[in-house]
């Protein structure tokens, strides 16, 4: 079984992560389109550009589903583009359903955060009329927070300071829960953790989407695997996954950042 993989650069590693421990016998492809990230601040008609060439490169991989771990790309893919490929195409969209069905009922109210691009896309406003209507929910759009994830930023005051400031006018205090609608926004769980009250419920989309890529697969096999092995299989070593950057193969360099995303992943494991 071969998955394809893809975001517009390092977010949907958060994604593979995952999917290396529920799917320990598939291999990867991941791309991460380097090239042209951020997508956030791209125009709608560049973003389906860029997807339909990943998506080509995919189907020649004769990979047997395609994973958009990306937000951005999905927001912008619609359904009807989605089904005219032959393999089943899984996006990702803001958890906002599950915060809303989740925490709905507490009081106080939830904050989704994303990049630009989704935070004013039709198709998170469209979701929120169905799933917001006692008007709980309030959007951030966040991009500077994939400018430091693709630097590699994990451990900087500079990170807190722009969530301050870019947060500055929301009632920090009054939110019960916390959507994460980025894949990049995955790796600085521990500045959320200090921004945020204590009870904050934190929800990504990444469970969601590997769930819908079981169902798609059929897969009924592998619970889990240990965190060394899969540490392991970041190196490409064995084979398991193949990483390109917007089409090329990485080179060494890339692979020794590749490893350290997917450590910083395996850190928030335990915090
Ligand atoms: N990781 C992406 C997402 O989930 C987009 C980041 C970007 O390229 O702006 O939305």
């Amino acid at each position: 079984m071969r998955v394809g993989i893809f975001d517009s650069g390092i977010g949907g590693l958060s994604v593979l992560h995952q999917a290396l421990r529920r799917i320990p016998e598939a291999e990867f492809i991941y791309y991460a389109d380097e090239e042209h990230v951020p997508y956030g601040e791209k125009t709608e008609k560049q973003i389906k550009g860029y997807i339909n060439e990943i998506i080509k490169f995919m189907l020649k991989k004769q990979v047997d589903a395609i994973v958009i771990a990306c937000n951005t790309a999905t927001s912008v893919a619609t359904k009807e583009y989605r089904s005219k490929f032959p393999v089943p195409i899984i996006g990702m969209e803001p958890a906002v359903k599950q915060a809303v069905e989740l925490y709905g009922h507490l009081p106080g109210r939830i904050l989704v955060a994303a990049t630009p691009v989704t935070i004013a896309g039709d198709k998170l406003h469209h979701l929120l009329e169905k799933v917001d209507r006692e008007d709980k929910v309030d959007l951030a759009a966040l991009p500077g927070l994939v400018r430091f994830a693709e630097k590699g930023d994990f451990d900087t005051e500079e990170i807190m300071k722009y969530l301050t400031k870019e947060l500055k006018h929301y009632p920090l205090h009054k939110y019960k829960a916390f959507v994460l609608g980025c894949t990049h926004f995955n790796y600085f769980m521990a500045y959320y953790k200090r921004i945020f009250s204590e009870n904050v419920k934190f929800i990504d989309g990444n469970a969601g989407t590997i769930r819908q890529l079981l169902r798609k697969l059929e897969y009924t096999g592998g619970e889990s695997c240990n965190t060394l092995a899969d540490t392991a299989s970041y190196n490409g070593d064995d084979g398991k996954v193949t990483f390109y950057f917007s089409g090329k193969p990485v080179t060494a360099g890339d692979r020794k950042r590749i490893k350290a995303y997917m450590e910083q992943l395996d850190r928030l494991d335990s915090i």
